[in-house]
């Protein structure tokens, strides 16, 4: 192993157990389509598609050459009251892949970007329709929307948001659909709690009214709370409510966009067609930052149409929304996705990736798996008083077997590169399986 020619210390890691980290550290120097390498020179199998984004495979040659020619060519350009042709081609393509009506796209840098973004945006559509008492954002139990406050503040995970006094103020929150009891080992969809949904109508809307309501914001399938698949009907009777109620429903697809659940979008998947779809990771394929908002076209005509003529219109964006670099990227992944059909790709492989993770049932600790398309999550009983630390040992042992997965407390999540192969599949599944058969009683 090369020498490292840097100090640890500095560098604040994200989400990290720094003082841990700095002890044992685990490093990757480069990725070629499935794998990564280690600094040791170790080969690791990508089970995460880093962080349920590269989901192309890493440093395909298209979309690094594409990054490549827009550097040389134009590498940053003012993006208020300024523009450059990559932002609307990349908005257009974009467009084409949601379900019809959802035709305006918005870019921002990041998925935690793109949830203030839609926020924002639900509130400022009210307002142009002179509703703006209409402000109060519903989000869910155990969602993830981003670190930003916004995101944080409709979120639900009780960890991201104890440390910071201060949310949004008018903000509720749905019940969770996570639920052992009814819906362990589930395939795909599970059976029960579509009447969960019903909380929206039968207490959220009773306590506050309709009337002050602006959105809701749900993760179709939620991700880093350890993958939550929604019920049958449970996004349908979302959307009745919403409708009915004149909400607008937001899916942050930031993790389940780009293929991941076997179409474009889960929008698609689910058949359910909500007001707003927040993007990012997939869309460069991890390879440049960007984040974005697809929004309902009445939306956008409503607040556009409404403000004064040579006027902002909404007073929203950041110095990086439409990079260059990012909108050269998207235009190049997602050429690279429909030649190789990746955008299907996780639906013909669900299966396999069912029957492989489901074989671990019998194995010990497990207490729950779940899949959908190319996402799963693998639940394990804690270890007496030590929540998270059983997950933490097999996300260890998996990285040392070189197997990368993530946990989420003693919740395995995977969700690997779209051009994973069926022998992958195998290795993944079995190395966790080893990971689990060694790891100690507590
Ligand atoms: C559903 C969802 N929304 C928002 C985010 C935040 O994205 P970012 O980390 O790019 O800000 C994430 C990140 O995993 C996410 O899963």
């Amino acid at each position: 192993m090369k020498p490292r020619d840097y100090e640890l210390d500095p560098f604040w890691m994200p989400f990290t157990a720094n003082r841990q980290f700095k002890s044992a550290p685990r490093i990757l120097v480069s990725a070629k389509d499935m794998h990564y390498t280690a600094e040791d020179g170790r080969r690791i199998l990508d089970g995460t598609a880093g962080l349920w984004c590269v989901n192309a495979g890493h440093c395909r040659a298209p979309i690094v050459a594409a990054i490549k020619r827009q550097a040389e060519t134009l590498d940053y350009s003012p993006l208020f009251q300024m523009a450059h042709p990559g932002e609307f081609r990349a908005a257009g393509l974009i467009a084409a892949l949601a379900p019809a009506g959802l035709d305006r796209v918005f870019f921002a840098n990041s998925g935690s970007e793109a949830v203030d973004t839609a926020l924002k945006i639900a509130l400022a559509y009210h307002r142009a329709r002179g509703e703006g008492h209409r402000n109060v954002l519903i989000g869910r139990d155990r969602a993830y929307h981003g670190a930003g406050f916004g995101g944080m503040s409709v979120g639900g995970i009780p960890a991201n948001r104890k440390a910071f006094g201060n949310m949004l103020g008018r903000v509720d929150h749905l019940p969770h659909t996570h639920n052992l009891e009814h819906n362990a080992f589930s395939r795909g969809q599970p059976a029960w709690g579509a009447h969960l949904a019903d909380d929206l109508e039968s207490r959220i809307i009773a306590l506050h009214d309709a009337s002050n309501i602006a959105a809701v914001i749900v993760e179709p399938v939620a991700g880093s709370t350890g993958v939550v698949v929604p019920p049958k009907g449970y996004l349908e009777r979302l959307r009745a409510i919403c409708s009915k109620n004149e909400l607008l429903l937001i899916f942050d697809e930031v993790i389940t966009g780009f293929g991941r659940t076997g179409c474009a979008f889960a929008a698609e998947t689910f058949g359910v067609v909500p007001d707003m779809i927040t993007f990012a990771k997939g869309i460069t394929s991890g390879t440049v930052p960007m984040g974005g908002v697809i929004v309902r076209r009445e939306i956008y005509d409503a607040v556009v149409n409404n403000a004064p003529p040579g006027m902002v219109e909404l007073f929203h964006g950041y110095t990086y929304s439409g990079h260059p670099l990012a909108t050269a990227a998207a235009e190049a992944t997602l050429a690279l996705y429909h030649e190789e059909k990746l955008l299907d790709r996780a639906r013909e492989l669900a299966p396999y990736f069912e029957e492989a993770l489901h074989a671990l049932k019998d194995v010990r600790h497990v207490i729950d798996i779940r899949n959908f398309g190319l996402m799963a999550g693998i639940e394990l009983a804690p270890a007496p008083g030590k929540p998270g630390a059983r997950g933490f040992e097999v996300f260890l042992r998996c990285f040392e077997r070189g197997v990368l997965t993530r946990v989420t407390g003693d919740i395995i999540a995977l969700s690997p590169p779209l051009i994973i192969t069926k022998e992958q599949i195998d290795e993944l599944v079995g190395t966790i399986g080893q990971a689990l058969r060694e790891v100690g009683p507590d």
